[in-house]
């Protein structure tokens, strides 16, 4: 077990810390953020984008996660490792069930899915049989072609109602986390006040439970030029890529990171 726990993330939300979070790829990395007291890494299928050059996260498959998961859980030991489950590898019951075998076996102590009030029953057969789940609601980046690009989501009063009543139902399912990307800061406020398990956003203002960004993002590495406004270089002013990580953790714990610039309103 990792000394970050499921038990450790609801004790932060209780006492009102701000929980921390990076997407992570590899064992160097996993060791780096260890050391800046990264609380959960998140192989995200954003590893499709960054480490192999696609223009969406689309293309990722299961075995490429459970490659990646593999390489962060030999570089890890105190964070708790969440994984992507990638492109209809959940479209079934069935499929999230095997897929998710595969990835807890890697190494990954959680899984994560993109969707909403679909997704209950996978999480509610997940969470039976001793998966943690961590849904990711909002902007959705597998759902982009039905979404028509990346952009913010909930910023109409009935996407709004959706979302808030969506997050309520997967918490009764039995979601241990709530991700939120790309949604008005005062909707994620909201949600965040509804809901007792953790809530991290991306995107979605300072209000989340906790934060997290891609790992490349912060190093201010970026192969389209094209900086998302809730992103911060934080290598900005820093002698190492060591040291861009504790500025992260500090600034997240210390609620200075995200300012009101980084967040969207309805
Ligand atoms: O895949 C990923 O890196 C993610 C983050 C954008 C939250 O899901």
């Amino acid at each position: 077990m990792p000394a970050i726990t499921l038990t450790t993330l609801q004790g932060l939300k209780q006492k009102g810390e701000k929980i921390t979070m990076l997407t992570c790829y590899d064992a160097t990395f996993a060791n780096a953020c260890n050391e800046a007291g990264v609380e959960v890494l998140l192989v995200g299928d954003s590893l499709g984008m960054v480490l192999q050059g696609h223009d969406s996260t689309l293309p990722v498959s299961t075995a490429e996660m459970a490659y990646h998961v593999a390489c962060v859980k030999r570089g890890n030991s105190d964070a708790l490792i969440l994984a992507d489950l990638p492109f209809m590898a959940y479209a079934t019951t069935e499929q999230a069930m095997t897929n998710s075998a595969l990835l807890m076996q890697a190494g990954a102590h959680m899984v994560k899915v993109e969707g909403a009030l679909w997704l209950a029953d996978s999480i509610r057969l997940l969470a039976e049989r001793g998966i943690p789940v961590c849904a990711h609601m909002g902007l959705t980046p597998q759902s982009v072609n039905m979404l028509g690009g990346y952009k913010v989501q909930g910023r109409s009063e009935n996407q709004a109602r959706q979302m808030r009543a969506d997050a309520i139902s997967l918490e009764q399912a039995g979601a241990a986390m709530l991700l939120l990307e790309c949604v008005p800061s005062e909707l994620a406020e909201e949600i965040t006040h509804a809901v007792k398990i953790p809530v991290i956003g991306i995107g979605a203002g300072h209000a989340t439970d906790g934060q997290v960004l891609v790992l490349h993002d912060i190093l201010g590495l970026s192969i389209t030029g094209r900086v998302p406004k809730f992103v911060k270089n934080f290598m900005t002013g820093q002698p190492s890529i060591q040291a861009a990580l504790s500025a992260y953790v500090a600034e997240v714990k210390a609620a200075t990171f995200p300012g009101i610039e980084h967040g969207f309103s309805a």
